[in-house]
């Protein structure tokens, strides 16, 4: 089965490629009507990801409606945490919570390894049933949280600015830290390896929260968890899935990170390309727009995309936002950065 648009693969496996492909982290639920209509069919967030005919649809919809060279799995980094044990809510206008925590090694010891087939069955159903619906039109990402960012969740209990229930724990009990990591990352290893099986062509991680971490505490409490990750993904080589490691605020990190064994390192608005470049010379690089340049005029959102290709220029390089899209965007807009990408991203 050949893609129709493999773009974004070949970029990621680092071959010379005609444009620069582009995707919106993010894209799928959070600013198209057409996914609030969906979402209000089904009731609530996770009846909607826990139904893989909806959770199909709404993945293909930003593919409908900005030409996107990508989709990517309608889900949530949460759900490993609930196949862990550790159910969580979305309270509307709130976020996510976590009735229960987990910041002892007595509160780990009743968490058990996910597992992928059974407990996440449910999204590899809808990567089965979206690859099939999607029809070979375009690539489909498969996703994780990064253990530390999961950690977060978990142990905080909720969104946070600071995390610093989650970042004591660091100080405080190291050892259970790293055995609540070790547990998240032996999980995820098998959801993201169900994941590739299941169909998913590239798999992102996504370290939301890993700004928060001073150097040193991401390269012990991160960086190792997301080596593992790396090494043991990859899959057989016929599959050749590339990773994309997305470690948001985490510029201190590039170097490390551009070491990883995965193709694609993602990069947020704070991360200048030419310093990037010469950090991590040898990975393809994904990013970086400031979602908000998408309230901006339609003229500017077009300057800023030059700006932007400019900067990275037009080969190894795969053109996003440099973090998810915000909810309040104007649809056209989202298409404008799309469509600037395409017209001036050309080799
Ligand atoms: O990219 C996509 O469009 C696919 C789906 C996707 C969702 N969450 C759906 C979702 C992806 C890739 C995620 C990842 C995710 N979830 C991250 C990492 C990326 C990032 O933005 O940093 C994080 C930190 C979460 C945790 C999470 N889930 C939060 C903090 C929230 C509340 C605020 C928000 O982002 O809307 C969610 C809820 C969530 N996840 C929604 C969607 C569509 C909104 C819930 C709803 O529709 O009611």
């Amino acid at each position: 089965m050949t893609l129709q648009n493999d773009l974004l693969l070949r970029t990621a496996r680092g071959e010379l490629t005609e444009r620069v492909p582009v995707w919106m982290m993010r894209q799928a639920g959070r600013v198209l009507p057409q996914y609030r209509a969906v979402r209000e069919q089904a009731g609530s967030f996770i009846t909607l990801a826990k139904t893989p005919e909806l959770a199909a649809e709404v993945t293909i919809q930003p593919v409908d409606a900005f030409d996107v060279d990508a989709a990517i799995i309608f889900s949530d980094i949460l759900v490993v945490p609930e196949a862990m044990g550790l159910p969580y809510e979305m309270i509307e206008s709130r976020g996510p919570v976590f009735p229960q925590t987990v910041r002892s090694m007595s509160e780990l010891s009743r968490l058990r390894v996910a597992d992928a087939e059974s407990d996440l069955g449910y999204v590899l159903d809808a990567i089965k049933l979206t690859k099939k619906e999607l029809n070979n039109r375009v690539p489909l990402i498969g996703f994780a949280g990064a253990p530390f960012t999961i950690f977060c969740y978990m142990t905080e209990g909720k969104g946070s600015k600071t995390f610093s229930v989650a970042k004591k724990l660091l100080y405080t009990d190291p050892d259970f830290a790293h055995a609540l990591l070790q547990q998240i990352t032996d999980s995820t290893i098998a959801y993201l390896q169900a994941q590739i099986r299941a169909g998913a062509d590239l798999i992102q991680i996504f370290d939301s929260w890993a700004g928060i971490l001073s150097p040193e505490q991401y390269t012990t409490f991160s960086l190792p968890y997301i080596k593992q990750i790396c090494d043991l993904i990859a899959g057989p080589p016929d599959r050749n899935v590339p990773v994309t490691v997305f470690a948001k605020g985490a510029f201190f990190a590039r170097q490390d990170i551009g070491q990883l064994s995965c193709d694609v390192v993602g990069l947020d608005w704070n991360m200048d390309p030419h310093e990037s470049r010469q950090l991590i010379p040898n990975r393809v690089l994904q990013g970086n727009l400031d979602p908000c340049v998408l309230y901006a005029d339609f003229a500017q959102i077009r300057t800023e995309v030059k700006r932007m290709l400019d900067g990275f220029g037009h080969q190894h390089y795969i053109a996003n936002l440099g973090h998810g899209i915000y909810p309040d965007t104007d649809p056209d807009k989202a298409k404008c950065f799309v469509d600037a990408v395409k017209e001036l991203g050309a080799a």
